[in-house]
């Protein structure tokens, strides 16, 4: 069982900042209805193509003919966007590896779908995710120009351009997204200007939930191990003979899948903060199943903690516990939503009185504190029986 402390002001927070372009195509995102709905995966199932014909979910992505094939076949309505691949080399996920049409395949696929009778509305891309270049969403922009006017020489009127992903979601991410923004916002004055009649819209997956949650797990096992002898006695109590391992209670097969698959590295924070002058020890920190594959931090400095004890990791909200298993027989972390009570009092007062004017011009610093450490949460001394799960 691991715990998920919720911050939910960073998302708006983050969002109000952004610049005002981009931020209204990334607010459509929430407007759910099937028409305005949006099948962003290149290389769907047939009966997933018959379902969305069935209920009226027209826009949908593609990168290959076969594609184009099946979509003329199982759809009677589709509205086409052409997916362009992306030279996706610098970011920590790599998407173009797998879809995307180069552009010279664009133009063939162009030509194909007009062949079937298919109608392309647009062009989308992804950077791939966690992007760390940004000159990577330049040179997709002018590439989807570039298809939207091959498009335009078929006959096509294309009018929709989803610039997809790959922004950050925490303050610790190399690149910030108003670093992105700077780039983005003046490439679409460029090549698809205000009064071009396109509409942009994205599809920001990590912008909103990385920093979503802070993950609180607890030590259910430990191992102190001693160096070899060194025949020296320098030092004083031996204790830099030691080193410590931590088993806990969440690991690679639960949230911390993170760190197979989206590449992350991960910090722990005691919960009960280290006293000034606590020593502190070379830690491991490994997940609860049989698997010594399960590591969750190879090497690093941590206070002496004992069993019920817990740790804290921040930013644990994208690509993690959504693609836990339950290898081993382990069950998937369940979901308690815990809020200081500061946040708790901000949610009220957005929900009584709506969101603050003036929130724009409020800093960091005004927002509730962190969940968990240094506020006023407590975290039970053991962990507690499931109170909600997912
Ligand atoms: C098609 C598509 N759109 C959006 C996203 C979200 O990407 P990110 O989390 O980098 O914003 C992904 C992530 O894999 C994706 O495959």
């Amino acid at each position: 069982m691991a715990w998920l402390l919720w911050r939910p002001w960073q998302c708006w927070e983050q969002a109000l900042t952004a610049q005002a372009r981009l931020r209204s195509s990334l607010c459509s995102l929430w407007e759910w209805n099937p028409v305005g709905s949006f099948i962003a995966n290149p290389c769907k199932q047939v009966s997933q193509i018959k379902y969305a014909s069935a209920h009226g979910v027209q826009m949908m992505t593609f990168d290959s003919e076969v594609e184009l094939m099946k979509v003329a076949r199982s759809h009677d309505n589709a509205k086409l966007v052409l997916r362009i691949a992306t030279d996706d080399s610098k970011a920590v996920c790599r998407l173009s590896v797998k879809f995307g049409a180069t552009l010279k395949s664009s133009r063939l696929l162009l030509e194909r779908a007009k062949e079937l009778g298919l109608d392309i509305i647009g062009v989308s891309f992804h950077v791939g995710s966690g992007c760390t270049d940004p000159a990577t969403y330049t040179q997709a922009i002018a590439d989807a120009r570039y298809v939207f006017d091959m498009g335009a020489e078929l006959g096509y009127n294309m009018t929709l351009l989803d610039i997809g992903g790959g922004f950050p979601g925490s303050d610790d991410s190399k690149l910030k997204f108003e670093e992105i923004t700077a780039v983005i916002n003046p490439a679409l004055d460029k090549y698809f200007p205000v009064d071009c009649g396109v509409r942009i819209i994205a599809e920001p997956g990590r912008f909103y939930v990385a920093s979503a949650y802070t993950l609180a797990v607890n030590i259910i096992a430990k191992k102190v191990n001693m160096k070899e002898q060194s025949g020296s006695d320098d030092e004083d109590d031996g204790a830099s003979d030691r080193t410590l391992m931590y088993y806990v209670n969440d690991g690679v097969y639960g949230s911390f899948n993170c760190i197979l698959f989206d590449h992350a590295h991960v910090t722990p924070i005691v919960h009960k903060k280290p006293k000034p002058d606590e020593r502190m020890y070379p830690c491991s920190i490994w997940g609860p199943t049989c698997d010594g594959l399960d590591r969750v931090v190879e090497l690093c400095p941590l206070p002496d903690r004992q069993v019920g004890d817990w740790l804290l990791f921040e930013n644990m909200g994208a690509y993690t516990v959504a693609a836990s298993s339950t290898f081993n027989g382990f069950q998937k972390p369940d979901i308690h939503y815990v809020l200081s009570r500061s946040a708790w009092q901000c949610m009220q007062q957005i929900h009584a009185q709506g969101m603050p004017a003036l929130v724009e011009e409020q800093s960091p610093g005004n927002m509730p504190g962190h969940c968990g450490c240094g506020s006023t949460l407590e975290l039970p001394a053991k962990p507690c029986a499931t109170s909600v799960s997912t």
